[in-house]
């Protein structure tokens, strides 16, 4: 996830870009830069750019200004190569300058041929193919930015909002939208595009917010929009009237909210380029694990993500039949565990930064394992520690509480299963292709439920006064009751506990009475029947059930006092769809209390202290 605007005016292009990328660094921080040019002097256009946060840039552009007014402007979040000044965007070739948020799925194929046809590459990312394939558009005859930038759409397939300038048609910008956020904003004699509202609503109110499939082409003076076809598309702008400390959260409330709504993208993002349905297969991004080395897994992890470890426990050991352990890195070092070289040790974080974490990967490294890191941000110090990396793609999350990290992990983490489970022949051709299926319809099912936010926030509201919750779940289904728990206690401060169902009878069965909300995971599944049995356990004792169960499922409402429904999924990827209401619930009821959702009290974003 990037953040990216466009100006063309009468003003300096480079303060309003700087202003704007201000707004959007926290889409994305490792990199920053603009290209900018002076349509009155005709001189080509000027790119500076650095790694680094913002600042460095504008320091930069102290040293070596950039005049002009019009130009682009981006700040990085790596996905394709790691945070450096030559994969910082905007990406030249010839005179084309280009900004990408997305990712760009054939950009393999793309350069190789690019390549085979003279084209020299200055940096490791998907988004300079771009640039090229414009460049190489014009050099074929296509007349104008437009139709070069048209002709070369039709080439790439992902995720992508671009911005192209042109040193020859120094009087547009191009932008085009699919799947990446892309906005157009009017000003009086000059006009702007941006991923974000936020980063134009200093200059201006009066935008235009591009769909699927749509370009435009943008003057000081008006804008046409268009299908990648090349058909007219009329829209009306809109007035915005929005806060900007709102718009930054995209209209939500708060940041975990919006994180939640965009877990379909996130988990789209991490599947993109990893699934192989022709050879029923996976790719770990060039990762090859010799399976007949790896003796036992550990995963190591903390928190949410040490939650979406014990997943993967289910997960490898039911592919894959690779012994699998799951351990807090928080206590790992400390009972100098037995290590050796057989053993894959898979780090999961999300910040990457995580103290405990790196400690137990260099107990790990000492003692001669392999570290497997699944990060989300790139080139963080795990992944840099680990013998192999391995990204979510799940785009800055600002808010304390995990959601999209915890959910694009569990992504991550059956992709590695899959990708194990092959190898080790334990995972069949025809049931990797059934997942593989599964996976790819998921985010759509995922939009299901995020989108059914109102029947949980009266929930949420029915229960909200308690002064206690109880989460229930068997076999993979307890990382998720403990994972509800966690994100209950930490934004609403209600105290929480996530059991393994078959455990309640050992203990926590004496909390159970009329005051008590129990949130049971009872999907369909072989553990269903049993769970039902500790669901009729707590109605029994006047506990108040919370059922979140499997649409269709037409008995489980005789049992429960509430029934959140998801949809229906392969066993191993329920845990993605059941966690979602677990986090609007908890939302939710924070909400209701009051509290500080995106910064609860005493908890940071990355713990980097022991
Ligand atoms: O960045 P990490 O995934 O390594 O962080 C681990 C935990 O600190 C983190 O998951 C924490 O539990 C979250 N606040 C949970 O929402």
């Amino acid at each position: 996830m990037c953040g990216i605007i466009g100006y063309i005016g009468s003003r300096q292009a480079t303060p309003i870009l700087i202003g704007g990328l201000r707004k959007l660094e926290y889409r994305g921080y490792d990199s920053a830069g603009v290209s900018v040019i002076d349509p009155a002097s005709g001189g080509p256009s000027r790119v500076i750019r650095c790694r680094g946060k913002l600042a460095n840039l504008e320091e930069k552009l102290t040293r070596e200004p950039a005049a002009g007014t019009v130009g682009i402007g981006h700040t990085r979040w790596a996905t394709h190569g790691r945070p450096s000044d030559e994969n910082s965007h905007p990406h030249k070739a010839g005179p084309i300058s280009v900004i990408h948020n997305g990712i760009i799925e054939n950009h393999l194929a793309l350069r190789a041929e690019l390549v085979t046809a003279g084209a020299k590459f200055s940096s490791e990312t998907d988004t300079e193919i771009f640039a090229h394939l414009v460049e190489h558009a014009l050099i074929a005859g296509a007349p104008d930015l437009t139709t070069a930038v048209r002709r070369s759409l039709a080439k790439v397939h992902g995720s992508f909002a671009f911005v192209v300038m042109s040193d020859k048609e120094p009087g547009v910008l191009v932008a085009a939208k699919n799947s990446s956020p892309l906005v157009v904003g009017l000003g009086d004699g000059e006009n702007y595009v941006a991923s974000d509202v936020t980063a134009i609503l200093a200059e201006t109110r009066k935008v235009i917010f591009m769909e699927e499939g749509e370009m435009v082409t943008v003057t000081r003076d008006g804008v046409t929009i268009t299908d990648f076809e090349g058909n007219a598309r009329t829209r009306e702008p809109k007035m915005i009237t929005w806060s900007a400390v709102q718009a930054e959260k995209g209209g939500y409330k708060h940041y975990m909210l919006k994180e939640i709504h965009e877990q379909p993208r996130a988990v789209a993002d991490t599947l993109v380029g990893r699934i192989n349905l022709e050879a029923d297969d996976v790719s770990l991004d060039g990762i090859e694990l010799d399976v007949s080395k790896i003796k036992r897994i550990i995963f190591i992890a903390c928190g949410t993500s040490y939650h979406a470890s014990m997943v993967g426990e289910h997960l490898v050991e039911a592919m894959a039949r690779i012994p699998t352990e799951v351990d807090l890195a928080s206590e790992f070092r400390y009972r100098d565990p037995i290590l050796g070289p057989g053993d894959l040790v898979v780090a999961v974080s999300q910040s990457g930064e995580t103290l405990d974490t790196m400690e137990a990967i260099r107990e790990a490294k000492r003692k001669g394992a392999q570290v497997f890191a699944i990060s989300n941000v790139i080139e963080a110090s795990i992944p840099r520690l680990a013998d192999y990396a391995f990204y979510t793609h799940a785009g800055p999350e600002i808010g304390v509480a995990s959601t999209k990290a915890f959910t694009t992990q569990l992504i991550a983490i059956t992709l590695l299963a899959i990708h194990l489970g092959r190898r080790t022949g334990t995972l069949s051709k025809e049931r990797a292709r059934e997942l593989l299926g599964e996976l790819v319809a998921l985010p759509n099912k995922m939009r299901d439920i995020v989108e059914s936010g109102a029947q949980i926030q009266a929930i949420a509201r029915r229960y909200g006064n308690a002064n206690g919750f109880l989460f229930l779940g068997r076999g993979s289904q307890y990382p998720i009751a403990l994972e509800g728990a966690l994100k209950l206690k930490e934004i609403s401060y209600i105290h929480a506990e996530g059991y393994a169902a078959g455990e309640m009878k050992h203990g926590p069965i004496a909390l159970i009475d009329e005051h008590l909300p129990v949130v049971v995971l009872v999907p369909r599944g072989p553990s269903y029947e049993k769970t039902v049995s500790n669901l009729a356990e707590v109605r029994a004792r006047q506990g108040k059930v919370i059922a979140i169960a499997t649409r269709g499922d037409n008995e489980i409402g005789g049992h429960s006092d509430e029934v959140i429904v998801i949809p229906d999924t392969a066993l191993e990827l329920q845990p993605i769809l059941t966690v979602l209401p677990m986090q609007l619930l908890s939302y939710y009821v924070a909400d209701f209390k009051g509290t500080d959702i995106d910064q609860p009290r005493n908890l940071a974003k990355s713990v980097s202290v022991e």
